[in-house]
């Protein structure tokens, strides 16, 4: 499980634990992973394996990998969730973080998957969930990078989803809207008042949609009702119609 020490990772974490799933957590912060597992061994009687790894780097790609790979200690449900954006016109934002981006939101999700299916498949049964986001379903002019990193994800998932079946194993993308973790604040993004409450899930509503359907082998979980009409209600607009639409909205300032 990735990107555990915040947002929706932490509700994912805990919420398997109470289910007394076993867990490898990831992410940068040792002291925060530190903390969480010793809270859920605590709480659970569950097992809790700490990875701190950056997965912006090559190694810390590698040493998930490596743990992923171990037939001894098998993983049967990946979560890709570890993520970040940045915001503002491409032509402003410093490369190297959209490098990183890139890394952490493509890369990543890219090689964990790779590494977690052999024995899934072998095993014959396991899950892959990895988080996207509704920015994954148009582009994003104001966070570019981004919207063409979870647009991957969606691609990817939904095209191995399809690889599996009859394996046992199956890939589920989460796509969440608005939710209220560090996300926004990291990604330097300052929502203005005209964004009601009402659009802003917990990290706790997206967790449950994301295992819930998960469990269900579903190809793509919408997590929330107001989230999944504004999806039925954009999806069936033209490509063009969508972009004019997002650039119109960036250019409004909203
Ligand atoms: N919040 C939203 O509105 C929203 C909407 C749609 C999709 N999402 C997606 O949901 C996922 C979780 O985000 P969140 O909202 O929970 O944000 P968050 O609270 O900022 O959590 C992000 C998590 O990713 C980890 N992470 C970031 N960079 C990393 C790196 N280089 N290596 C390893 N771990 C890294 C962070 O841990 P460390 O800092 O300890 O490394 C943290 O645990 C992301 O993929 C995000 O794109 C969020």
């Amino acid at each position: 499980m990735t990107g555990a020490s915040s947002g929706i990772g932490d509700a994912v974490a805990r919420r398997l634990a109470a289910e007394g799933t076993h867990l490898v957590v990831v992410a940068r912060d040792q002291d925060r992973l530190d903390a969480l597992a010793a809270e859920l061994r605590d709480r659970h009687t569950v097992e809790v394996e700490v990875l701190a790894a950056d997965l912006a780097t090559e190694a810390g790609r590698a040493a998930v990998e490596v743990r992923l790979d171990d037939r001894h200690r098998p993983v049967d449900l990946l979560v890709n969730n570890a993520g970040f954006g940045t915001t503002g016109d491409l032509v402003d934002l410093d490369v190297d973080a959209e490098d990183q981006q890139v890394q952490v939101n493509v890369l990543a999700v890219l090689r964990l998957t790779h590494a977690a299916l052999p024995g899934m498949v072998m095993r014959g049964r396991g899950a892959v969930v990895n988080v996207a986001s509704l920015a994954g379903l148009y582009p994003t002019p104001g966070t570019a990078t981004y919207g063409a990193t979870k647009a991957f994800v969606c691609s990817l998932t939904d095209a191995v989803h399809e690889e599996l079946r009859g394996t046992g194993v199956t890939a589920t993308s989460v796509l969440p809207g608005f939710t209220r973790t560090e996300f926004q604040e990291r990604a330097n993004w300052r929502p203005q008042g005209y964004l009601p409450d009402a659009v802003w899930m917990t990290p706790d509503e997206v967790a449950a949609a994301a295992l819930d359907g998960a469990a269900a082998g579903r190809a793509r979980v919408v997590p929330g009702v107001a989230y999944k009409v504004l999806n039925g209600v954009t999806s069936p607009l033209p490509a063009g119609a969508r972009r004019n639409l997002l650039g119109l909205t960036r250019r409004l300032g909203l």
